[in-house]
């Protein structure tokens, strides 16, 4: 039931700061201001690398999540798209961790990556939206998103919840590592904690969102850019419009984008700039000058303090929350969500049934 949205998709993007809170209840001890898993935790200690392995949206969740584990728990992360991966015959070692990330669970090309872990002997690790699908009853251990029914083809929600769960695991594995000390878990545990409210006010930009979707609905490519866990952020919110508004879009690394992209930029190609205030604020800001300087039509989705210091000469502003640069990827999901959307309505096309797609893709 779609309640009073129109979409699922605009009903599961509005439930978020419930659906997050709800997950992080499950994964994190307030009184603590600690990480508790609802299952026993797996051992990143007696792990040398971490293969994060999944498809489409969950693979950019895993894409987010490298710099988590990296920056927190300062072990060595590869991640692979599951079809890549499982034809890949790449080498597995006894001191791999490897973890799984799908919604449906069900995804054929990430079970079979997951088989192939495991006849490799090692303990793949699940993390899923559906407890009894194949992907989670394959696995050593499955950690749930507790996301509820995901009905829109496009992932929104399960997405966040992913990163949720990742974020968890990922200070669980800076804990046993000995990368983070206490206080330093109770920081980036309140932070978290705050993640639900800063969704809440993103989801307040979306008037503004649905006046720039007309403008962008008329776009043929659209670029997204982003530095640091932001990167697959801009990749997330390429693959959400394109999906759904079937205009063309690239995510780049806002620093790539001298190296070949920028040919493409005059003032027909809005560029889409996520840039929260983090350390790698003014070199982001650089890069979307350098678009601005080519004509580029520049959309800046920021903080208060980040639009005062660089909103000057971009075409539009998105205010986002300020949030700890570290969760910043789970906040500013809420635009990349709402202007493919919003796009998406404006074009009139199928936004719950996209052509072509399936909600689960179980075959290869
Ligand atoms: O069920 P899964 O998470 O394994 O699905 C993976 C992808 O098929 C899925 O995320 C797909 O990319 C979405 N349609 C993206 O919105």
């Amino acid at each position: 039931d779609k309640g009073t949205h129109r979409h699922f998709m605009a009903k599961e993007i509005h439930e978020q700061p419930s659906v997050l809170a709800y997950a992080l209840s499950h994964y994190l001890d307030p009184a603590r201001k600690a990480v508790d898993l609802p299952g026993p935790a797996p051992d990143f200690a007696a792990m040398d690398r971490l293969l994060l392995v999944a498809c489409g949206t969950a693979y950019y969740a895993c894409h987010v999540a490298k710099y988590w584990f990296e920056q927190i728990a300062r072990i060595p992360v590869e991640i692979d798209v599951a079809s890549e991966f499982r034809y890949r015959n790449p080498p597995i070692g006894g001191r791999d961790g490897a973890i799984f990330v799908s919604q449906s669970g069900e995804t054929a090309d990430t079970l079979a990556a997951l088989r192939y872990v495991r006849d490799a002997g090692g303990h793949p690790i699940a993390v899923v939206n559906v407890a009894e699908s194949s992907i989670a009853r394959e696995s050593d251990q499955a950690f749930e998103i507790k996301a509820g029914p995901e009905i829109g083809v496009a992932s929104t929600k399960a997405f966040t919840c992913q990163l949720i769960v990742l974020a968890a695991l990922a200070i669980t594995a800076g804990r046993q590592r000995g990368t983070i000390v206490a206080a330093e878990e109770e920081r980036l545990v309140t932070a978290l904690a705050r993640v639900p409210a800063q969704v809440a006010d993103a989801l307040g930009a979306e008037a503004h969102v649905s006046e720039l979707a007309r403008d962008l609905a008329k776009a043929r490519d659209i670029l997204f850019l982003g530095r640091g866990p932001m990167y697959p952020l801009a990749l997330e919110g390429a693959l959400k419009l394109k999906e759904i508004s079937y205009i063309h879009a690239e995510g780049y690394a806002s620093g790539e984008l001298k190296h070949g992209p920028i040919a493409l930029v005059d003032d027909s190609v809005p560029v889409i700039c996520f840039a929260p205030m983090d350390p790698l604020f003014d070199k982001t800001v650089s890069n979307m000058q350098e678009v601005m300087a080519r004509g580029g039509r520049v959309l800046l989705a920021s903080d208060t303090d980040g639009l005062a210091e660089a909103a000057d000469g971009a075409w539009a502003t998105l205010s986002m929350p300020a949030c700890d640069p570290v969760w910043a990827p789970i906040v500013y999901a809420v635009p990349a969500q709402l202007l493919a959307y919003h796009t998406a309505v404006e074009k009139g096309t199928d936004v719950d049934q996209p052509r072509n797609l399936a909600k689960s893709v179980t075959v290869e």
